[in-house]
């Protein structure tokens, strides 16, 4: 896929979770995500439609927008077995998997409707279900586009991703609903209800965690490559060398040995990088465990240095050797620390150069509970405003023209997980710092 439409995707999405957030009902979510779908430019019509449970099994459409919405007026679709369940939303629901059709005009699939549909303009379309874990929601998101051949594995895995997060979002609209019901049953089924949806809505933050970790790995992509470059590049030299050496009749063994060990030096500083990639790309839903708050520093700074020196930026560390282990989840944290150190750098890009000096500090705090991790991220970069502090922290609050405004709100909620805090400060000359305490283990 070309960067332009992944990147047009990519905001389509964001308009999208900033909708599950925002909206006051499941109509307007449902709305809000059809509306938002069109808007982005991928697709010419996009519609929901939830199953009834009448004779026919018809797909009943509950929200739409795009080109051509007539169209649903006159189509129905159905998900039974016959042949009007047999098109994408149909067997959507049906089966519960997501399916697309590459080319209306052939696809015996498509037939009921064809007619309608070329007219229409529409070439290809997908159905997502609404499914999250056990939760279903019966439903099924559609889309259309003017191309043939629109849809692929990834576009499909995308939007299903994103029908998981609506199903999330519509679950818990559903549990606030039920916070009006009052009598016995209807109280303790509301109270369940408000539980599973709270889970789901715990469960949605950990897969935008997930996305935005991989997004910022993404940000930071080329400045790895070339990292990882650099050493590839002497392996390559050293072993030419070493092979020269070899050719000749009395091969100089040390320098050979001594090159040897310098290549394998190198392999070992790649493999580390790639590792930790590897680690921090991982959906970390494991179960917390002890957690050395000094490796979730380690596990960072390679990843960072690249981007830190590129931008001129110098790091100094001041890391205290006796700090406590935590309980927690080493990636997530690191994702806290990775953010916190993402935005100094960020914040740093518009200043002089020789001010660009960036701080990571960890100390040992002994509290009446015992003794507490805390880490400070320390900036000389713009700052923030008296206005901003306490917004910093709002989900999609940003300054930034490509920001999304979640680092700070995502890592909150993961400080909060472990019992810890997350606080932001501004500093007395320039800049900011951004702390973290975590309560070490009893
Ligand atoms: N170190 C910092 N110095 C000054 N301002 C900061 C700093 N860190 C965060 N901010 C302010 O807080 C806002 C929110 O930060 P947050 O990390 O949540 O979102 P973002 O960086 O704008 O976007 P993204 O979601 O891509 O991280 C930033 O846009 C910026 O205005
Ligand atoms: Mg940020």
């Amino acid at each position: 896929m070309s960067d332009r439409r992944l990147d047009r995707r990519l905001r389509t999405f964001h308009t999208c979770i900033e909708a599950l957030f925002q909206a006051g009902s499941e109509q307007e979510l449902l709305q809000s995500i059809c509306d938002t779908l069109v808007t982005g430019g991928e697709f010419t019509l996009a519609w929901i439609g939830y199953g009834e449970d009448d004779p026919g099994k018809t797909v009943c459409p509950v929200a739409q927008a795009g080109h051509g919405r007539d169209f649903l007026e006159d189509a129905t679709f159905s998900w039974g077995g016959e042949a009007r369940g047999q098109a994408p939303a149909g067997t959507a629901i049906r089966t519960g998997k997501a399916c697309w059709v590459d080319d209306i005009r052939t696809d015996p699939s498509f037939s009921p409707w064809r007619t309608a549909a070329l007219a229409h303009g529409y070439a290809s379309c997908m159905a997502v279900p609404f499914i999250a874990g056990a939760f279903d929601l019966h439903g099924t998101l559609n889309l259309y586009s003017v191309e043939r051949h629109a849809f692929d594995q990834s576009t499909l895995e995308h939007f299903a991703g994103l029908a998981t997060c609506v199903t999330r979002a519509v679950m818990a609209l559903r549990g606030h609903l039920a916070d009006d019901l009052t009598s016995g049953v209807s109280a303790l089924r509301a109270s369940e209800e408000r539980k599973r949806a709270q889970e789901a809505l715990q469960q949605a933050h950990a897969e935008l965690a997930h996305v935005t970790r991989v997004m910022t790995l993404g940000e930071l992509a080329a400045s790895i490559a070339h990292e990882i470059n650099q050493p590839l590049a002497a392996i390559i030299a050293d072993a030419n060398a070493c092979l020269h050496w070899l050719d000749a009749d009395r091969p100089p063994l040390d320098a050979v040995r001594e090159t040897l060990t310098a290549i394998a030096n190198d392999s070992n500083r790649a493999a580390e990088v790639i590792t930790r990639i590897r680690a921090f790309l991982s959906r970390s839903s494991v179960p917390y465990g002890p957690c050395d708050p000094a490796e979730v520093i380690r596990g960072v700074l390679p990843l960072v240095h690249p981007e830190l020196r590129r931008h001129g930026i110098i790091l100094e560390t001041s890391l205290a050797s006796d700090l406590p282990p935590v309980m927690g989840d080493r990636v997530q944290l690191q994702q806290v620390l990775l953010n916190l150190l993402m935005n100094a750098a960020e914040a740093m890009r518009e200043v002089l150069p020789e001010r660009r000096r960036l701080v990571v500090r960890s100390t040992v705090e002994h509290r009446d509970d015992g003794p507490w991790a805390v880490v400070a991220v320390e900036d000389a970069g713009v700052g923030f405003g008296q206005d901003a502090g306490p917004r910093l922290f709002d989900a999609f609050y940003t300054t930034k023209p490509g920001g999304l405004g979640m680092g700070l709100s995502i890592s909150r909620s993961i400080v909060d997980a472990h019992a810890g805090r997350l606080w932001a400060t501004a500093n007395p000359g320039h800049g900011a710092t951004f702390h973290f305490a975590l309560p070490g283990m009893r």
